[in-house]
């Protein structure tokens, strides 16, 4: 059985002041104990929003980390540091820092290992371009940033990896991946991971990401598939937040 997770992205929004209204937004409401509830937040406001969430059931993540533990890596956060603030999950991978910031399958898989190696859990972030499934590309992108992203990572930590399956397209341009194609994306993911780590799939929580919002996450989370989402604008509305997790 796998504990449906949502998780927001809050992306490069909210400043502290802004980061606290929204979390007490969330807290003041009633959340399915049922579902995983996490928060990605920016790096400025963690400290804070840890401080707010203490006492309630909503867990705490990062949006991206270094694997290095410390040194001269200008502008960087690494695992310890996020560590100390308790953070539970960190985004690695996503599309947005694969596109803007240079990162690779092969940084990703450094990030995974690290974080893992810390005791913070990954969400990590996979997805194809429009181009890439117009041209019938999509699960050949997907499988290999699954493998390349997960290159020597044991059996025993891949249970403490969430996936995210994000399609670049529907990334904030209101274009959501029909509920079956997300699905067939997310059952191909998992076919991926067991021909890597056999049974262990049926355990490894995948999430959809790409334009959710509370009037499409039931039909997605239905799918046999689907155990979770990764959402970015919608997370940034309390009463929007409250009712995805509550789908
Ligand atoms: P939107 O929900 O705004 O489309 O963003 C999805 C996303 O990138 C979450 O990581």
């Amino acid at each position: 059985m796998r504990t449906p997770i949502i998780a927001g992205n809050w992306k490069m929004n909210n400043t502290i002041k802004d980061a606290l209204e929204l979390v007490n937004g969330i807290k003041s409401q009633e959340l399915n104990k049922d579902v995983e509830a996490v928060v990605c937040v920016p790096f400025t406001a963690i400290r804070d929003v840890k401080e707010a969430l203490d006492g309630t059931n909503i867990k705490l993540g990062a949006q991206n980390m270094h694997w290095e533990e410390n040194g001269a890596y200008t502008g960087e956060v690494s695992p310890l540091m996020l560590k100390e603030l308790e953070v539970e999950y960190c985004i690695i991978g996503h599309s947005e820092r694969r596109q803007y910031f240079n990162e690779t399958d092969d940084t990703v898989n450094k990030k995974i290992k690290s974080a893992l190696a810390h005791g913070i859990k990954p969400i990590v972030c996979v997805g194809e371009t429009l181009e890439e499934r117009e041209a019938q590309k999509a699960e050949e992108v997907v499988k290999n940033q699954v493998v390349k992203g997960f290159k020597d990572i044991s059996e025993e930590d891949i249970e403490n990896i969430v996936i995210a399956y994000e399609p670049i397209w529907a990334i904030g341009t209101g274009k959501t991946a029909s509920s079956d194609d997300a699905n067939a994306m997310c059952k191909f993911i998992r076919e991926t991971i067991g021909e890597l780590y056999g049974d262990i799939k049926e355990n490894i929580r995948i999430q959809y990401g790409g334009s959710v919002k509370p009037n499409n996450i039931k039909e997605l989370m239905e799918k046999s598939d689907i155990d979770g989402a990764l959402v970015g604008g919608a997370s940034l509305k309390s009463d929007d937040f409250v009712k995805l997790v509550n789908y």
